[in-house]
């Protein structure tokens, strides 16, 4: 819980970044044995973006940056934190971050990756506002991007048509409560459980095969999971901070498949006006989704400065969890 005095950190810039590149549901019906109608029947996914052959998930994190740094009318040189959340870096290392921060010609940032899949964006969130409340950096890139369409196994109908490529970003900075007024981030909890760690991965990395790996998934169990510790981490984080739902004005959720967001939405009787999806134009772009699901509703005139939002997440780890936002 914050306290009245704290300093606190607050969206100033919100940016995005989707490769030129569409896939449809048509696309792939050309490639495996499926359909457009059984792919919107089961996930509300119509289409997807692909990056290009030479377009690597720092590319897509610096285009988003570049976007959020416009959009907060900030320099590049007034960034002293990067963070990306990715599950997809372009090397094992140095860290996407590092690799992003050198395409945004920034020299004096500290820049990190974090590893927390689907859910890594409210992470990257979590860390960068911790860094920021502390006072240890002043202004933070924190961003989402992804290149999944590498992690995907073509052949395998079952998880080829739930993933797109993207990245977003956010400007987050510092304020004194004075200047930060009701604004900013008023937290983030997550929760990790290891146990599960066998529903969702990749069947490779560099410690146990030294190849990346193709994702592999149980779907029935992951949207088992998605729908039940998304709505009691909704809950949870209400609760803790006595906020009821008629107050949210926006419910920003990670974007993996319609029918789960409306599942959860429904138990937490949060009207579907109030719930911001783009999973039918991005597909599931894990760490980018939120982000990009921001940037979307912000490009749209939807989300407004003072807007109170509730995020949440969950990928493979299991990893999961909310965020709340004074935007
Ligand atoms: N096209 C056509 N048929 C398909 C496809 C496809 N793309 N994929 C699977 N099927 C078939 C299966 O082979 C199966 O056929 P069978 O009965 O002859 O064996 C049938 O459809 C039913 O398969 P299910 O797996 O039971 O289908 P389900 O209704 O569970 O839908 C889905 C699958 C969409 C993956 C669903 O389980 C889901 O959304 N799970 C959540 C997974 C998810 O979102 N993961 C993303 C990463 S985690 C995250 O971000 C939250």
């Amino acid at each position: 819980m914050i306290h009245p005095t704290q300093w606190r950190s607050v969206i100033t810039g919100v940016g995005g970044y989707l490769p030129q590149r569409v896939v449809t549901n048509y696309d792939l019906s050309e490639v495996v044995d499926t359909s457009h109608e059984w792919i919107v029947e089961r996930t509300g996914i119509h289409q997807r973006h692909f990056a290009a052959e030479n377009e690597f998930t720092s590319h897509l994190c610096a285009k988003a940056a570049e976007c959020a740094l416009k959009n907060a009318g900030k320099d590049i040189n007034e960034i002293d934190l990067i963070i990306v959340a990715t599950a997809s870096p372009d090397l094992t290392f140095p860290s996407t971050a590092a690799l992003t921060q050198k395409l945004l010609k920034n020299t004096n940032a500290l820049a990190f990756d974090v590893a927390g899949v689907c859910a890594g964006f409210l992470l990257a969130l979590q860390v960068a506002d911790n860094f920021l409340r502390l006072r240890q950096a002043k202004t933070a890139l924190v961003i989402g991007g992804e290149t999944f369409s590498r992690l995907i196994d073509m052949e395998d109908r079952r998880t080829n048509v739930l993933f797109g490529d993207g990245a977003g970003a956010i400007v987050l900075e510092s304020m004194p409560p004075e200047k930060a007024g009701e604004r900013g981030v008023l937290g983030v909890h997550l929760q990790t459980d290891g146990q599960f760690s066998d529903i969702l991965y990749t069947d490779g990395g560099a410690s146990s095969s030294g190849k990346t790996g193709k994702i592999r998934m149980s779907g029935q169990e992951v949207y088992k999971h998605a729908v039940t510790k998304l709505t009691d981490s909704a809950i949870k984080i209400l609760t803790e901070y006595n906020i009821t739902v008629n107050e949210i004005d926006w419910f920003i959720p990670h974007q993996a498949n319609a029918r789960i967001i409306e599942s959860v939405a429904q138990r937490l009787n949060l009207p579907l006006e109030k719930v911001i999806v783009t999973v039918d134009r991005h597909a599931n772009t894990s760490a980018a989704s939120i982000p990009l699901a921001l940037w979307t509703a912000t490009q749209e005139g939807r989300v407004k400065p003072g807007d109170l939002i509730l995020h949440e997440g969950i990928g493979g780890g299991l990893i999961w969890g909310s965020a709340l936002v004074r935007y």
